[in-house]
C-alpha cells in the first residue's frame, strides 16, 4: 500500500485546479474522519479520497474517468484493492460494484463536500469552521445553490452508506454534521480558514 505522501503526490502531478484539489482534500478528510470512526485503517480510507479523482483533469468525461485513470494508477504500482475502490465509484462506467464499507463511505462523501465547500465560500470570512448545520440546511433547501449538488443522490448514497455500516442509524443531517466536523478540522489543509476573505 501506498502511503500518504505517495498520494499526495499523485495529486500535485495531476491536478492544478485548485477547486479539484479542495474537492480531493475534503473528501480524503472525510474518509480519515469515518475511518477512525468504523475503525478501518484511516490511511488507506485517506488515500482513496485523494486518489479518487486524481485523473479528473486529464479524463474530465464519464468515459474516461475513472477507467483510464485506474490505467495510470496500476502502471504506477498501486495496490488492486485501492483500484477497485476507486472504479466502484463509477460503477454505471466501470461494472465495478460496490461492496465494502470502503466504497460505500467513499459515495457518501463525494458529492456532500461540493455543498459545504460552496456554503464556507458565501460567507464573508470564507472559514469553514463558521459554518453552521443550520446555514447548509437552508442552503440544502435552495435547489440553485450549488446546484450540481444532486440532493436526491446523497440522500441515495447516504441511505446505503448507513445501511452498510451504520445498521441504517445515521442520518442524513448526522452525516452531513460528520462531513463538516471533519473539513472544518482540516480548514487549513483546505484552505478555508479565512485566507481567501477580502
Ligand atoms: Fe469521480
Ligand atoms: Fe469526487
Amino acid at each position: 500500500m501506498k502511503n500518504r505522501d505517495e498520494a499526495w503526490a499523485l495529486v500535485e502531478e495531476f491536478v492544478q485546479d485548485m477547486g479539484l484539489r479542495r474537492h480531493i482534500l475534503s473528501v480524503a478528510s472525510s474518509m480519515r474522519f469515518y475511518a477512525v470512526l468504523l475503525k478501518y485503517d484511516p490511511e488507506f480510507w485517506e488515500n482513496i479520497g485523494l486518489i479518487h479523482d486524481f485523473d479528473w483533469e486529464v479524463h474530465p468525461d464519464l468515459d474516461r474517468h475513472p477507467i483510464e485513470g485506474a490505467k495510470i494508477l496500476r502502471e504506477r504500482g498501486w495496490d488492486e484493492e485501492s483500484i477497485r475502490v476507486v472504479l466502484s465509484h463509477y460503477t454505471e462506467g466501470t461494472g465495478v460494484e460496490r461492496e465494502k464499507p470502503v466504497d460505500f463511505a467513499l459515495m457518501a462523501c463525494d458529492e456532500i463536500t461540493g455543498l459545504i465547500i460552496a456554503t464556507a465560500l458565501v460567507r464573508p470570512s470564507k472559514d469553514v469552521r463558521d459554518v453552521r448545520i443550520k446555514s447548509i440546511r437552508k442552503k440544502w433547501k435552495d435547489r440553485r445553490f450549488a446546484a450540481g449538488v444532486d440532493r436526491v443522490h446523497v440522500e441515495t448514497v447516504t441511505a446505503e452508506f448507513s445501511q452498510v455500516c451504520f445498521n441504517g442509524e445515521l442520518t442524513l443531517w448526522e452525516h452531513i454534521a460528520n462531513v463538516l466536523e471533519a473539513m472544518q478540522g482540516a480548514a487549513e489543509v483546505l484552505g478555508l480558514d479565512g485566507r481567501l476573505a477580502s
